[in-house]
């Protein structure tokens, strides 16, 4: 900041105004701050900005103070939930009005389309934005962030998202950037947990997870090659078993029932697998491949596109 009081970016970098400096958003100043760009933050507990003044923000005294002379390139929110970016937002009335709002807070498909809708009727362009990765990940070219919403603000605020990570763009639909990050969660949730039950097992017989893991990242590499086969599949509704089929399936995951059993490891888990893959055979899949388990999980009907 310079002694004035006005921002101090370096070059042609943004100004960006940071509301909420949580861990998150506090993340996000210091990778702007650390790439040039001019950074106003405010929060409502003011000792959480402090330490962000030290390193060259400008700290806003209140959301107007924040949000008072022109526009800056881009606003980011990065509250609790959408009630505190309602309540954050909201308090700066008129002044939304022409900017440019990135909201990084989490929430539901249809909390940020609300939102959009929200931002909209204040003549904001709204982005939402899901950060695929903990603080710690903020400002490395590598660290996934999902966005979707207007279109304006993308364009407008691409210069200073790259600056936090690698921005993936899902198009118009504001609710879809959340919608994704909830998918690639379950993702991950299914995975570590799929992990921890393997080195539950083989750590029943004296192997630690250290020494099981490398071979678990292994075989994540032939995981990821059943992806890509199942994909088109899963979109055809056609599973042809050429690979294994639903049978097979079938009975290894009794096999893996059996082993959890005999050595006292949960199994709550594996009856899932069980259950799934016993329903998808009684409505005819026996001979098709794994990827027919999706008719057991998907909503019944045609899928439905917001517009
Ligand atoms: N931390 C992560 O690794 C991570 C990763 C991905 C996504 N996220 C998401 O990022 C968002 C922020 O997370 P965080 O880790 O920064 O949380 P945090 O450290 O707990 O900070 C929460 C922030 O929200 C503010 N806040 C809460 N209620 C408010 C209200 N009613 N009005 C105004 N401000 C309010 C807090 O202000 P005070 O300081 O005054 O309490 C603080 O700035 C969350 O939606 C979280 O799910 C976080």
């Amino acid at each position: 900041m310079t002694s004035s009081g006005r921002l101090s970016n370096k070059g042609d970098r943004p100004n960006v105004t940071v509301l909420g400096a949580g861990t998150m958003g506090s993340a996000a100043v210091r990778a702007l701050l650390s790439s040039g760009c001019g950074v106003t933050v405010w929060n409502r507990s003011p000792a959480r900005v402090a330490p962000l003044a030290a390193v060259g923000a400008r700290a806003a005294s209140s959301i107007g103070d924040a949000l008072a002379g022109p526009a800056p390139d881009v606003t980011l929110v990065s509250v609790l939930d959408y009630p505190a970016v309602r309540e954050v937002l909201g308090a700066a009335g008129e002044r939304l009005a022409g900017r440019v709002l990135v909201n990084l807070t989490t929430g539901s498909p249809e909390q940020a389309r609300a939102m959009a809708d929200w931002a909209g009727e204040r003549e904001a362009a709204y982005l939402d934005g899901a950060v695929m990765a903990t603080a710690a990940g903020v400002g490395r070219p590598k660290t996934l962030f999902l966005y979707s919403g207007s279109r304006r603000a993308w364009e407008a605020a691409l210069p200073v998202l790259r600056l936090l990570g690698e921005p993936q763009d899902l198009g118009p639909d504001a609710g879809r950037a959340a919608l994704f990050e909830t998918a690639l969660l379950d993702v991950m949730w299914a995975s570590l947990t799929g992990w921890l039950h393997g080195a539950a097992l083989v750590g029943s017989e004296g192997t630690t997870a250290t020494e099981f893991t490398p071979l678990v990242v292994r075989w994540l590499e032939e995981v990821s090659g059943l992806l890509h086969l199942y994909a088109p599949q899963v979109d055809q509704g056609v599973y042809p078993g050429t690979d294994s089929t639903l049978h097979l399936h079938a009975s290894a995951i009794a096999h893996l029932l059996e082993a959890s059993e005999r050595r006292g490891v949960d199994t709550r888990l594996v009856k899932l697998y069980g259950e799934l893959t016993a329903a998808a055979i009684r409505s005819g899949h026996r001979g098709d491949g794994f990827a027919s388990l999706i008719e057991q999980l998907r909503a019944p009907g045609p899928a439905h596109r917001p517009e």
